[in-house]
Protein backbone atom coordinates (compact mmCIF):
# COMPACT_ATOMS: atom_id res chain seq x y z
CA UNK A 1 0.00 0.00 0.00
CA UNK A 2 1.11 3.48 -0.68
CA UNK A 3 1.36 6.30 1.50
CA UNK A 4 0.65 10.16 0.83
CA UNK A 5 1.16 12.15 3.42
CA UNK A 6 -1.87 14.52 4.48
CA UNK A 7 -0.56 17.94 4.93
CA UNK A 8 0.78 21.29 4.10
CA UNK A 9 3.35 21.65 6.27
CA UNK A 10 6.58 21.29 4.39
CA UNK A 11 8.59 20.06 7.97
CA UNK A 12 6.27 17.58 8.50
CA UNK A 13 6.68 16.03 5.07
CA UNK A 14 10.44 16.10 5.44
CA UNK A 15 9.98 13.81 8.91
CA UNK A 16 7.80 11.32 7.18
CA UNK A 17 10.07 11.19 4.26
CA UNK A 18 13.34 10.41 6.32
CA UNK A 19 11.50 7.65 7.67
CA UNK A 20 10.14 6.52 4.46
CA UNK A 21 6.74 6.72 4.43
CA UNK A 22 6.07 9.54 1.96
CA UNK A 23 4.85 7.75 -2.14
CA UNK A 24 3.00 11.29 -2.13
CA UNK A 25 1.48 14.21 -0.56
CA UNK A 26 -2.37 15.83 -0.56
CA UNK A 27 -2.98 19.11 0.35
CA UNK A 28 -6.14 20.51 0.36
CA UNK A 29 -6.76 24.71 0.66
CA UNK A 30 -7.82 24.67 4.75
CA UNK A 31 -4.71 22.86 5.12
CA UNK A 32 -2.50 25.29 3.31
CA UNK A 33 -4.53 27.77 4.71
CA UNK A 34 -3.40 26.69 8.19
CA UNK A 35 0.58 27.08 6.96
CA UNK A 36 -0.09 30.57 6.46
CA UNK A 37 2.29 30.41 3.51
CA UNK A 38 1.21 31.10 -0.28
CA UNK A 39 -0.39 27.72 -2.85
CA UNK A 40 2.28 28.22 -4.78
CA UNK A 41 5.24 28.18 -2.56
CA UNK A 42 4.21 25.12 -0.57
CA UNK A 43 4.17 22.93 -3.63
CA UNK A 44 6.71 24.28 -5.14
CA UNK A 45 9.01 23.54 -2.08
CA UNK A 46 7.53 19.82 -1.78
CA UNK A 47 8.39 19.28 -5.24
CA UNK A 48 12.16 19.80 -4.84
CA UNK A 49 12.31 16.80 -2.60
CA UNK A 50 9.22 14.48 -2.96
CA UNK A 51 9.53 12.07 -6.22
CA UNK A 52 5.88 11.10 -6.40
CA UNK A 53 2.64 12.46 -6.82
CA UNK A 54 1.87 15.70 -5.47
CA UNK A 55 -1.83 16.91 -5.78
CA UNK A 56 -2.28 20.24 -5.47
CA UNK A 57 -6.33 21.85 -5.77
CA UNK A 58 -8.10 24.00 -7.80
CA UNK A 59 -9.79 27.05 -5.89
CA UNK A 60 -12.11 28.02 -8.26
CA UNK A 61 -15.75 25.99 -8.70
CA UNK A 62 -16.18 26.87 -12.88
CA UNK A 63 -15.10 24.05 -15.49
CA UNK A 64 -13.47 27.15 -17.38
CA UNK A 65 -11.69 28.35 -13.91
CA UNK A 66 -11.03 25.24 -13.01
CA UNK A 67 -9.27 24.46 -16.28
CA UNK A 68 -7.15 27.30 -15.86
CA UNK A 69 -5.83 26.13 -12.63
CA UNK A 70 -5.31 22.55 -13.65
CA UNK A 71 -3.27 23.85 -16.58
CA UNK A 72 -1.31 26.13 -14.86
CA UNK A 73 -0.78 23.93 -11.80
CA UNK A 74 0.72 21.07 -14.30
CA UNK A 75 3.30 23.34 -15.69
CA UNK A 76 4.62 23.75 -12.46
CA UNK A 77 6.19 20.64 -11.79
CA UNK A 78 5.49 17.15 -13.84
CA UNK A 79 4.85 15.45 -10.52
CA UNK A 80 1.82 17.69 -9.87
CA UNK A 81 -1.92 16.08 -9.22
CA UNK A 82 -4.75 18.18 -10.09
CA UNK A 83 -7.07 18.19 -7.29
CA UNK A 84 -10.54 18.44 -8.85
CA UNK A 85 -13.83 18.44 -6.94
CA UNK A 86 -16.65 15.88 -7.17
CA UNK A 87 -18.74 18.33 -9.24
CA UNK A 88 -20.54 18.57 -12.83
CA UNK A 89 -17.65 21.07 -13.88
CA UNK A 90 -15.36 19.44 -11.92
CA UNK A 91 -15.81 15.84 -14.26
CA UNK A 92 -15.72 17.72 -17.38
CA UNK A 93 -12.21 19.03 -15.84
CA UNK A 94 -11.25 15.62 -15.43
CA UNK A 95 -12.23 14.26 -18.41
CA UNK A 96 -10.36 17.38 -20.25
CA UNK A 97 -7.41 16.98 -18.38
CA UNK A 98 -7.14 13.34 -18.94
CA UNK A 99 -7.11 14.11 -22.61
CA UNK A 100 -4.65 16.85 -21.85
CA UNK A 101 -1.94 14.06 -20.22
CA UNK A 102 -2.48 15.88 -16.58
CA UNK A 103 -3.04 13.73 -13.43
CA UNK A 104 -5.99 13.99 -11.45
CA UNK A 105 -7.07 13.67 -8.07
CA UNK A 106 -11.19 13.81 -7.73
CA UNK A 107 -11.76 15.33 -3.87
CA UNK A 108 -14.77 15.28 -1.67
CA UNK A 109 -16.16 11.99 -2.89
CA UNK A 110 -18.87 10.13 -0.34
CA UNK A 111 -20.69 7.86 -2.38
CA UNK A 112 -20.03 4.80 -4.55
CA UNK A 113 -21.44 6.48 -7.36
CA UNK A 114 -19.35 9.54 -7.42
CA UNK A 115 -16.58 7.36 -7.43
CA UNK A 116 -17.94 5.40 -10.80
CA UNK A 117 -18.12 8.93 -12.46
CA UNK A 118 -14.68 9.97 -11.49
CA UNK A 119 -13.40 6.78 -12.90
CA UNK A 120 -15.54 7.35 -15.79
CA UNK A 121 -14.28 10.70 -16.41
CA UNK A 122 -10.88 9.10 -16.05
CA UNK A 123 -9.27 10.52 -13.45
CA UNK A 124 -6.07 9.39 -11.90
CA UNK A 125 -7.64 9.13 -8.40
CA UNK A 126 -10.51 9.24 -6.22
CA UNK A 127 -10.74 10.24 -2.92
CA UNK A 128 -13.03 8.85 -0.34
CA UNK A 129 -13.00 10.86 2.54
CA UNK A 130 -13.87 8.44 5.05
CA UNK A 131 -13.83 10.31 8.29
CA UNK A 132 -16.31 13.09 7.67
CA UNK A 133 -18.73 10.51 7.01
CA UNK A 134 -17.79 8.73 10.32
CA UNK A 135 -18.56 11.89 11.83
CA UNK A 136 -22.14 11.49 10.70
CA UNK A 137 -22.39 8.09 11.86
CA UNK A 138 -21.85 6.52 9.00
CA UNK A 139 -19.46 3.43 8.61
CA UNK A 140 -16.48 5.74 5.92
CA UNK A 141 -14.68 2.21 5.31
CA UNK A 142 -18.21 0.88 3.59
CA UNK A 143 -17.98 3.34 1.01
CA UNK A 144 -14.25 2.14 0.51
CA UNK A 145 -15.19 -1.95 -0.01
CA UNK A 146 -17.77 -0.86 -2.48
CA UNK A 147 -15.22 1.16 -4.42
CA UNK A 148 -12.60 -1.74 -4.29
CA UNK A 149 -15.14 -3.53 -5.76
CA UNK A 150 -16.68 -1.56 -8.12
CA UNK A 151 -13.50 -0.57 -9.70
CA UNK A 152 -11.89 -4.50 -9.73
CA UNK A 153 -15.34 -5.47 -11.33
CA UNK A 154 -14.89 -3.27 -14.86
CA UNK A 155 -10.93 -3.21 -14.60
CA UNK A 156 -11.31 0.98 -13.58
CA UNK A 157 -6.99 1.76 -13.10
CA UNK A 158 -8.32 5.09 -11.25
CA UNK A 159 -6.42 4.05 -7.74
CA UNK A 160 -8.38 4.62 -4.51
CA UNK A 161 -6.51 7.28 -2.37
CA UNK A 162 -8.27 6.92 0.83
CA UNK A 163 -7.97 10.60 2.56
CA UNK A 164 -9.92 11.60 5.57
CA UNK A 165 -7.79 9.40 7.54
CA UNK A 166 -8.00 9.72 11.48
CA UNK A 167 -6.77 7.25 13.36
CA UNK A 168 -4.41 3.85 12.68
CA UNK A 169 -7.66 1.66 12.42
CA UNK A 170 -8.66 3.80 9.29
CA UNK A 171 -5.22 2.84 7.88
CA UNK A 172 -5.24 -0.81 8.97
CA UNK A 173 -8.70 -1.73 7.15
CA UNK A 174 -8.00 0.42 4.37
CA UNK A 175 -5.18 -1.80 3.63
CA UNK A 176 -6.97 -4.92 4.36
CA UNK A 177 -9.83 -3.83 1.94
CA UNK A 178 -6.66 -3.41 -1.02
CA UNK A 179 -7.07 0.19 -1.34
CA UNK A 180 -4.23 1.36 -3.28
CA UNK A 181 -3.40 4.39 -1.48
CA UNK A 182 -3.54 6.14 2.49
CA UNK A 183 -3.52 9.63 2.91
CA UNK A 184 -2.20 10.04 6.53
CA UNK A 185 -2.50 13.40 8.58
CA UNK A 186 1.55 13.24 10.27
CA UNK A 187 0.06 12.78 13.69
CA UNK A 188 -1.38 9.58 12.69
CA UNK A 189 1.59 8.29 10.63
CA UNK A 190 3.26 8.53 13.95
CA UNK A 191 0.61 6.42 15.84
CA UNK A 192 1.41 3.73 13.59
CA UNK A 193 4.55 2.99 15.16
CA UNK A 194 3.41 2.76 18.31
CA UNK A 195 2.98 -0.24 20.66
CA UNK A 196 3.26 -0.27 24.08
CA UNK A 197 4.99 -3.42 24.22
CA UNK A 198 7.71 -2.23 22.05
CA UNK A 199 8.25 0.13 24.58
CA UNK A 200 8.14 -2.01 27.82
CA UNK A 201 10.54 -4.71 25.58
CA UNK A 202 12.94 -1.93 24.62
CA UNK A 203 13.43 -0.41 28.15
CA UNK A 204 14.40 -3.46 29.09
CA UNK A 205 16.51 -3.97 26.65
CA UNK A 206 18.45 -1.17 27.41
CA UNK A 207 18.75 -1.65 31.22
CA UNK A 208 19.95 -5.50 30.39
CA UNK A 209 22.76 -4.11 27.94
CA UNK A 210 24.24 -2.03 30.55
CA UNK A 211 24.77 -5.62 32.56
CA UNK A 212 26.60 -6.92 29.67
CA UNK A 213 30.37 -7.14 30.15
CA UNK A 214 32.62 -4.66 28.07
C1 LIG B 1 -7.13 14.84 1.37
O1 LIG B 1 -6.96 14.76 0.19
C2 LIG B 1 -8.32 15.43 2.00
O2 LIG B 1 -8.47 16.74 1.60
C3 LIG B 1 -8.23 15.29 3.49
O3 LIG B 1 -7.84 13.97 3.79
C4 LIG B 1 -9.48 15.70 4.22
O4 LIG B 1 -9.34 15.35 5.59
P1 LIG B 1 -10.31 15.93 6.74
O5 LIG B 1 -11.66 15.38 6.53
O6 LIG B 1 -9.67 15.47 8.00
O7 LIG B 1 -10.29 17.42 6.59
Amino acid sequence: MKFFIDTGDVAEIREASAMGLVDGVTTNPSLIAKSGRKYLDVVKEICEFVNGPISAEVLSTTYDEMMAEARAWAKVHKNIVVKLPLIPDGLKGVRTCAAEGIRTNVTLCFSPNQALLAAKAGATFISPFIGRLDDISETGMDLIEKIVTIYDNYGYTTEVLVASVRNPTHVVDAALLGAHICTIPFSVMKQLAQHPLTDIGLKKFVEDAKKIPK
